[in-house]
């Protein structure tokens, strides 16, 4: 299979924060990838602008530094890298003063497409939107990147929404959710509205329930003072998950167009019910042979932040009303594995009578890793003695599908990043959606503090808390196991 890439146009990026870790790590690499494939035509230029004073040639070194470290041997050709160093430029600028901004003002071109990546804290956003307006730096055309957290609350949410729409109008406002760019998130969008086969049924007709899995392995590594203000609630489930379950549970939009795409997801969060603290567990982590449990990672013994959580979540519409989500994630479980699991319901009659194995049928997506999908259906045991049935897995790794260019997943910097010079804002937050999403989470985080409990403790290594288990048992239902 051959890949296509096509050039995007010649680009000015300006990426503030550039020396910041998220720089170094994601936008700095990612765009050397694409720059490696051939996307980025070389007339482009990358201005990193920070406050650290350092000049242009330890700009490159770090950058450089940061290549090495995150791409891997097979992309590290020396020319091109050398190449790409060369599109790159140096500002140190102050995002509340006036130092730099004439500088950055004498790097961008008439002609070329404009973005501004604001990798830096929410409360530099308003600064920075402001002074690229007083500079004259950033036209009608030019686009602004933002990271989350994008609030922490509604209130906030509305302020930041506020502040940038002062500068700029929608169209202009990209609102990054990394998992969005995820080769295999959008790949739910293409499963469901690609095929036929899987659109009849689903619904709550003919869907038991659906459970969305994220669970990473790593704790919180050095991100204690940011996560301990956030927690899985805020960092996980108002952003990400909720993006997984909108693209599970929407209308067919009526074209894969931003605003047809968006419309549709917001109507998913807007049906969204209140969720009873009862449907909800909390967990953290405990210290265990010798690795410090949440509290000491997070910098406080008496931390009550959630490093883990499940919850059960329906939406009111006519589609799923009576369809439970299941949705959890967590720090420090058994594996890195994220998936959503469709499972149908059982057929109405059974024509085998008691016929042993039975079982209902689930499609698995696998979004990371081994991504692929799993339609678990029912077959006959072979074999004489009567009908025996047995429940076989339907097993497709994306990877081994797709041959070569499957094993070669761009990261979703990559993939987003791209679609900022493009103009493709399909893969990106709208204002709105967002501050719904904030609405939803608002009662919940708000009921867990009213309540005070500490969260459950759960066993860095394990599934999560058991009472987690308790949610789905209570309902006849199980967890699927974590595994990669
Ligand atoms: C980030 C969260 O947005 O997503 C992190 O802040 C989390 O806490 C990360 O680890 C997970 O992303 P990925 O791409 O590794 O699944």
């Amino acid at each position: 299979m051959v890949s296509r890439v096509i050039p995007v146009e010649v680009f000015d990026l300006v990426i503030f924060g550039a020396t910041g870790d998220l720089a170094r790590r994601k936008i700095l690499p990612s765009l050397y990838r694409r720059f490696f494939a051939g996307q980025i035509p070389p007339q482009s230029r990358i201005v990193g602008a920070a406050r650290s004073e350092i000049g242009l040639d330890d700009f490159r070194a770090l950058v450089a530094g940061a290549i090495t470290e995150f791409v891997s041997k097979d992309k590290r050709d020396p020319e091109v890298i050398a190449a790409f160093l060369t599109t790159l430029e140096y500002v140190a600028i102050d995002a509340r003063g006036d130092t730099g901004w004439d500088a950055l003002k004498s790097h961008m071109r008439k002609e070329a497409t404009r973005a501004f990546y604001f990798s830096v804290a929410p409360e530099l956003f308003g600064d920075l939107a402001e002074r690229l307006h007083s500079w004259r730096i950033a036209h009608h055309h030019a686009r602004i990147v933002v990271e989350k957290p994008f609030g922490r609350d509604l209130e906030t949410a509305r302020a930041l929404n506020a502040t940038l729409a002062s500068h700029f109008t929608e169209s202009q406002i990209y609102r990054i959710d990394h998992y969005l760019g995820k080769e295999t998130v959008q790949n739910l969008m293409a499963v469901r509205f690609a095929n036929l086969l899987f659109e009849p049924l689903w619904n709550a007709q003919f869907v038991d329930h659906v459970q969305i899995t994220v669970a990473e392995t790593v704790g919180v590594e050095g991100r204690g003072a940011y996560y301990d203000k956030a927690g899985a609630m805020r960092d996980m489930v108002q952003n990400h998950m909720m993006q997984l379950l909108c693209l599970i549970a929407m209308e067919p939009p009526y074209h894969f167009d931003p605003d047809a795409v968006r419309d549709e997801k917001l109507k998913v969060i807007k049906a969204l019910q209140p969720v009873f603290q009862e449907d909800i567990v909390r967990g953290q982590y405990r210290a265990a042979a010798g690795a410090p449990g949440y509290p000491e990672d997070a910098g406080d013994p008496d931390s009550r932040t959630e490093s883990y959580i499940a919850l059960k979540v329906h939406l009111a519409n006519w589609r799923w009303k009576g369809t439970p989500f299941y949705l959890r994630t967590g720090k420090k479980l058994r594996a890195r594995a994220s998936e959503i699991a469709i499972t149908f319901k059982e057929p109405p009659h059974s024509i085998f009578d008691d016929a042993p194995g039975w079982r209902e049928n689930v499609l698995v997506i696998r979004l990371q890793p081994n991504e692929g999908m799993n339609l678990k259906v029912m077959i006959k045991e072979p074999g004489p003695g009567g009908m025996r049935l047995v429940q076989v897995p339907l097993d497709m790794s994306f990877a081994e599908a797709l041959g070569e260019e499957g094993a070669d997943i761009p990261d979703a910097y990559e993939r987003l990043i791209m679609d900022v010079i493009r103009g493709n804002q399909t893969l990106f937050m709208r204002g709105d959606e967002v501050e719904a999403a904030w609405a939803w989470t608002d009662p919940i985080i708000a009921g867990g503090e009213e309540q005070g409990e500490r969260p459950r403790p759960y066993d860095p290594g394990s599934s999560g808390p058991e009472d987690a288990l308790m949610l789905m048992h209570r309902d006849g239902r199980r967890w699927r196991e974590i595994q990669q």
